[in-house]
């Protein structure tokens, strides 16, 4: 691995997890170790700030979400980027679609395999629920990035 490790994080609307997790790891990166970025399997949100649920959330813990808007997936950010994390199995199946080479097939796993855990974990996907699943979100996707730096430390 070499510095920056480049990171992006996937969901469907690139609206509630995967800008959750974007701003997450940047925050645990005073370094500078990691280039991080966030995209849609969906293009349903384009250019729009994180749902005001996970906005909610992420104040509630101290964590600025300013400047991040929705963007969908382009295939170019298969190449792009170190490591392509995807918040369920639905949203790597769609990445698994899109890519054309074994070494971009390679980069895709779910964003909860970091914390090795040996199982298909997802990260819900709380849109259409209430605050709780946010506020779960939010724990799962802190632990992750946790692991993630953890993980990553020795290499970078
Ligand atoms: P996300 O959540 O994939 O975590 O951003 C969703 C956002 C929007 C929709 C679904 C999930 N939607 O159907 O518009």
């Amino acid at each position: 691995m070499s510095t920056p490790y480049r990171v992006l994080f996937v969901c469907l609307g690139n609206i509630c997890r995967s800008p959750l997790a974007e701003a997450l790891l940047r925050s645990k990166d005073p370094e500078g170790r990691f280039e991080v970025d966030s995209a849609g399997t969906s293009g349903f949100h384009q250019g729009e700030s994180p749902d005001y649920r996970t906005r909610k959330s992420a104040a509630r813990h101290g964590l600025s979400m300013e400047g991040i808007r929705s963007r969908p997936i382009e295939p170019a950010d298969l190449d792009r980027f170190d490591v392509i994390l995807a918040m369920d199995r639905s949203n790597r199946e769609a990445l698994w679609q899109m890519a054309q080479t074994d070494a971009q097939r390679a980069k895709i796993r779910l964003m909860l395999d970091e914390l090795q855990l040996g199982a298909e974990l997802e990260v819900p996907d709380p849109f259409h629920g209430g605050d709780e699943g946010f506020e779960q979100v939010y724990a799962l996707l802190d632990k992750a990035c946790d692991a993630l730096v953890e993980r990553t430390r020795s290499h970078i």
